[in-house]
């Protein structure tokens, strides 16, 4: 087969490594990839948001299956769009991305098949937002409708900060579009998890639970950014709780995709709290999580294509993943300022020195060659997630030795990382 693979950050280089192992690929593209991507397939210069450009490359080379990484393509209508032209995609519909690309959609859905989610207001202009929120108990939990590419969300713990977010997102459009309407609802209280399953439009495969850390600084601390590490398994989803999981938040949501005669194809990506009474739901991606994606690839035994092919024929129901029993912990590097205003072009020594190191996988998310071709010559910082230095381990304080152990030997002042990745998992631990 060839394969296609759309995006360019550190969870499409997970992606193009478990593919480019598989037996079923012959040649790998990836569009437009990354120095480290590089390494696996061959990387053409076409925008994610270029899709003629991209139904052009996948026509000119004859490929057979298009993967598509990231949530804007897929909500703008890239699956339709190559589906149309006969080329077979792994990646949801515009019409069932909604479920990630509108929060509001996804309340409503929540509220007609009874998931389990925060209360909730759907607000389309400033007075009645405002109104609504004087209503409310504080904290209270502000999003903007639409993608904002993680930053959309604000947790206002009084009424003034309340209404100066409504005022910002909804007159001065701080987030665009994406802002003009709001879901303002309650905030939940408990741990919070990922939870990711591949569906064929009706039959569900559970893959496996990760936890992320999505403020810039150790302790929680300081604005979000699009995820500074994660790992895999996460000890608060245990068994009995998945359980739960999937039958009183996923299967429904498929069961009521399907019904809505928009059927969710892909991987859907459920963001949890767990609470005193049971899991709820914060929200949807109908994509991988960045970086939570690393974290499952390198805990995969199978082969993935298989089962991204099969969710796209409808035969999910006929597959079965193996996996590791090791976990998995990456540590984000990103370049200082991040995810504020960052100077690109520094040049990053010794990822080769740390992907020495047994049981250690270095994603590239943000990296091009300097003159004279990576490896051999440097390798340069183009984004503000970098690398993303993945380890495994028996025990996920084995899997964070080794991935600190290689985040030592790379020598990049230029970058920063968070030295507590996985801090929930060890203080349950302890
Ligand atoms: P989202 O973009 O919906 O994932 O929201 C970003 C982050 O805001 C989540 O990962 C949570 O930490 C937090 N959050 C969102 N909704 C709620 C809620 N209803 N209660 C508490 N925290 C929330
Ligand atoms: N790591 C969070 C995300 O992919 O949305």
């Amino acid at each position: 087969m060839k394969v296609l693979v759309v995006g360019a950050g550190g969870r499409e280089h997970a992606l193009c490594w478990k593919i480019a192992a598989s037996p079923l690929c012959d040649k790998l593209y990836c569009a437009p990839g990354n120095a480290g991507i590089a390494q696996v397939a061959e990387c053409v210069p076409i925008d994610i948001n270029d899709f003629d450009g991209l139904i052009a490359l996948a026509k000119d080379k004859a490929v057979d299956f298009v993967v598509v990484g990231p949530e804007g393509p897929l909500v703008a209508g890239l699956a339709d769009r190559l589906s149309e032209q006969g080329i077979k995609v792994f990646g949801p519909s515009r019409a069932a991305a909604m479920l990630e690309g509108s929060k509001g959609f996804l309340k409503d859905l929540c509220a007609k098949y009874n998931i389990p989610t925060a209360e909730y207001g759907r607000l389309a202009d400033p007075k009645s937002a405002k109104s609504f929120v004087r209503e409310s108990d504080m904290p209270v939990v502000i999003k903007a409708d639409g993608l904002a590419a993680g930053k959309g969300v604000v947790i206002a713990t009084t009424l003034a900060e309340a209404e100066s977010t409504i005022d910002e997102m909804m007159v001065e459009k701080s987030h665009g579009e994406a802002g003009i309407s709001l879901v303002i609802e309650e905030f939940l209280e408990g741990e919070e998890v990922s939870f990711f399953a591949l569906v064929d439009g009706r039959n569900i495969l559970p893959l496996a639970s990760a936890q992320d850390h999505k403020q810039v600084g150790e302790g929680e601390t300081g604005p979000n950014t699009g995820g500074m590490g994660a790992y895999s398994p996460a000890p608060v989803l245990t068994p009995k709780m998945q359980a739960r999981v999937m039958s009183e938040i996923i299967e429904p949501t498929v069961r009521a995709m399907a019904d809505e005669g928009q059927p969710f194809r892909g991987v859907l990506y459920a963001g949890l709290m767990i609470t005193a009474e049971g899991p709820m739901l914060i929200e949807y991606n109908v994509r991988f999580g960045d970086p939570e994606c690393q974290v499952l690839c390198v805990r995969l035994k199978s082969d993935l294509l298989p089962a991204l092919i099969a969710t796209c024929d409808g035969t999910l129901d006929t597959l079965d993943l193996r996996w590791h029993d090791d976990s998995a912990l990456s540590v984000v590097m990103a370049t200082r300022g991040y995810p504020g205003a960052y100077r690109k072009g520094s040049e990053i020594r010794g990822v080769d020195k740390a992907e020495a190191l047994d049981d250690v996988v270095v994603f590239h998310a943000g990296t091009k060659a300097g003159p004279g071709g990576w490896p051999g010559g440097a390798l340069i910082a183009t984004g503000g997630r970098v690398l993303n230095v993945t380890a495994t381990g028996r025990t996920i304080n084995e899997a964070k030795a080794r991935a600190y152990a290689a985040v030592d030997l790379i020598d990049w002042p230029e970058g920063f990382y968070r030295r507590d990745i996985a801090w929930r998992a060890l203080a349950r631990h302890n």
